[in-house]
């Protein structure tokens, strides 16, 4: 299944004796959307990919549930439009609902998750299938739901890492795009390890936008494929 698709315009040149030719060219880049609670790290390193040109993409919005996330300064400060809409008060659908409007307006092609402390509905989950990405600091699915890096700590495990994984119903469950292992060291803490994990999502988060926003780039059962890769 092929989740995204260049938006192309078709224009023909030449005329008279000669054969007339086509040149199809892509007009416009996916505009993605990034959604937070509050640092931000991760957004600011998928910022940062597209102004360096590693991620072919447009930044449409960041999104926070949070009003003063700090996340929401460096959006503004690279001239990103955000957005705030509280969950406060709210049933989650009707929340959910306000943000979908705000992302079909903007034309949003993928909507990446990046440190957004909330469960998205059925609703929101449905209406951008296969067109959610999160990122989790653990190997899934070792370690779902909150203090990822604490639960491995506390397991003992030798290795854990962190995820980039398309979206579903359940916690932390869907489809994975990309992973990266990060080694467990004699005398970690949970911040020292936390901080190594997030040196490599801020590596793989850009990589796996990328990936999925390349051409051949599908979806079935539980794996994700690119053609290209093959
Ligand atoms: C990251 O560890 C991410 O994996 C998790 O929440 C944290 C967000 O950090 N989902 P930041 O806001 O991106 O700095």
């Amino acid at each position: 299944m092929r989740l995204i698709s260049a938006t192309s315009l078709e224009f023909s040149i030449g005329a008279g004796d000669l054969a007339a030719f086509t040149v199809i060219r892509d007009m416009a880049k996916p505009r993605i959307a990034i959604m937070i609670s509050g640092r931000g790290s991760n957004m600011a390193a998928l910022l940062d990919a597209i102004r360096e040109g590693r991620l072919d993409a447009e930044a449409g919005v960041v999104i926070s549930n949070i009003e003063d996330a700090a996340g929401l300064t460096r959006a503004r400060q690279q001239g990103v439009e955000t957005l705030v809409i509280s969950h406060k008060s709210r049933a989650r659908e009707e929340h959910d609902r306000e943000i979908v409007a705000e992302l079909s307006r903007r034309g949003v092609s993928l909507v990446c998750l990046a440190g957004y402390m909330r469960l998205l509905s059925p609703h929101f989950v449905r209406s951008f299938e296969n067109r959610i990405l999160n990122i989790h600091p653990s190997l899934l699915p070792a370690f779902p739901g909150i203090d990822a890096q604490r639960q491995a700590l506390e397991h003992g495990v030798k290795i854990t890492g962190c995820t980039v994984h398309i979206v579903d119903e359940q916690l932390d469950h869907g489809p994975i795009v990309m992973q990266r292992a990060v080694e467990v060291l004699e005398g970690d803490t949970v911040e020292s390890l936390t901080s190594r994990i997030l040196e490599q999502e801020h590596q793989i988060y850009p990589l796996a936008v990328s990936r999925v926003l390349s051409e051949g780039f599908g979806v079935k059962g539980r794996r994700t494929f690119s053609e290209r890769e093959s």
